[in-house]
């Protein structure tokens, strides 16, 4: 596996291969790889001759009083881990890299409507630093294809909205949530949580799977029901952020609709962990 740092390094690395008409696909991330970013790298791979795969810690979707400093940082063990996964390059640039004008960059995208629920009204701004850094990644990369997990859902929406509405010539993959064995969705910032929270964390799929029967068995007040579960993980040690039953396409779920998603977003100690169970009423 190559790596590169700089975006000419990025893109005269990636000439041949367009040239030879190679597909190529892309898996944006933000490092401190675990089996849910490998699991779209061998997607990618399956999917596409060539694949790239980004690491960058990007500071304009850190609110001020978010983990932005100690994100961890683990460039060479995430070198090995795409090795193995058959990564094909690796573009780690700097944020100077990213952005030349530093905070005073005059350009952003911003996705508006889907971006003012959920994660977007707990993290203002967060989405807008999402959409940019994707869409200067897609424009460095310029992939066939990019492949996002969907245990960020509304992440998923928002590139999404972004790639169709700015006529981006690139295929959003969505990739399953991989999950421990006992339920938790991986993430990087699981490795904060202390030994005691790291055994309750379980407790929000459990909500979510929980919440999925009862409304498989017929329950319709998505409201009493979403409030008796944040009550419920508030009453175990969490702090809810938000917990809610949705459409799929993030609209209020009302007692017709089929295609739903429940999405949780909930503190453990200093721990923000977000979390998401999508399925369809018969
Ligand atoms: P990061 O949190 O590193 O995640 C990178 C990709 O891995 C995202 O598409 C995310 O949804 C996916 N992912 C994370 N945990 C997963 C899991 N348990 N199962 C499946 N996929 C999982 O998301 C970001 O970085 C950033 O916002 C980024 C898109 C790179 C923009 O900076």
């Amino acid at each position: 596996m190559k790596t590169e740092t700089t975006i000419n390094g990025l893109r005269g690395a990636l000439r041949a291969a367009r040239k030879a008409g190679k597909s190529i696909a892309f898996v944006p991330t933000m490092g401190n790889l675990h089996d849910g970013h490998i699991t779209l790298v061998k997607a990618a791979k399956r999917r596409a001759d060539v694949v790239v795969a980004s690491i960058f810690v990007n500071p304009t979707q850190f609110g001020v009083n978010e983990d932005f400093d100690k994100y961890p940082r683990t460039l060479p063990a995430d070198s090995a881990l795409l090795a193995d996964a058959d990564c094909d390059l690796l573009f780690a640039p700097d944020a100077r890299e990213m952005y030349p004008d530093g905070r005073s960059q005059h350009t952003s995208v911003s996705v508006s409507g889907i971006t003012d629920v959920l994660c977007g009204a707990s993290r203002p701004g967060h989405f807008t630093g999402v959409a940019t850094v994707v869409c200067k990644l897609f424009n460095i990369v310029q992939p066939d294809m990019a492949l996002f997990g969907e245990k960020d859902y509304q992440q998923l929406a928002v590139i999404r909205c972004m790639a169709r509405e700015l006529c981006f010539p690139v295929e959003v993959i969505g990739v399953p949530t991989v999950r421990a064995d006992d339920g938790l969705a991986l993430s990087s910032r699981n490795g904060f949580l202390s030994a005691d929270e790291r055994q309750q964390a379980p407790l929000i799929f459990q909500t979510l799977s929980n919440l999925r029967s009862a409304i498989e068995s017929g329950q319709r007040d998505y409201t009493m029901l979403a409030q008796a579960a944040r009550s419920h993980l508030d009453k175990c040690g969490f702090v809810t952020d938000y917990l809610d039953i949705r459409r799929q396409d993030l609209v209020d779920a009302g007692p017709d609709d089929k295609a739903l998603v429940i999405l949780v977003a909930a503190r453990l100690g200093a721990t923000r962990l977000i979390d998401n169970l999508a399925f369809e009423l018969a």
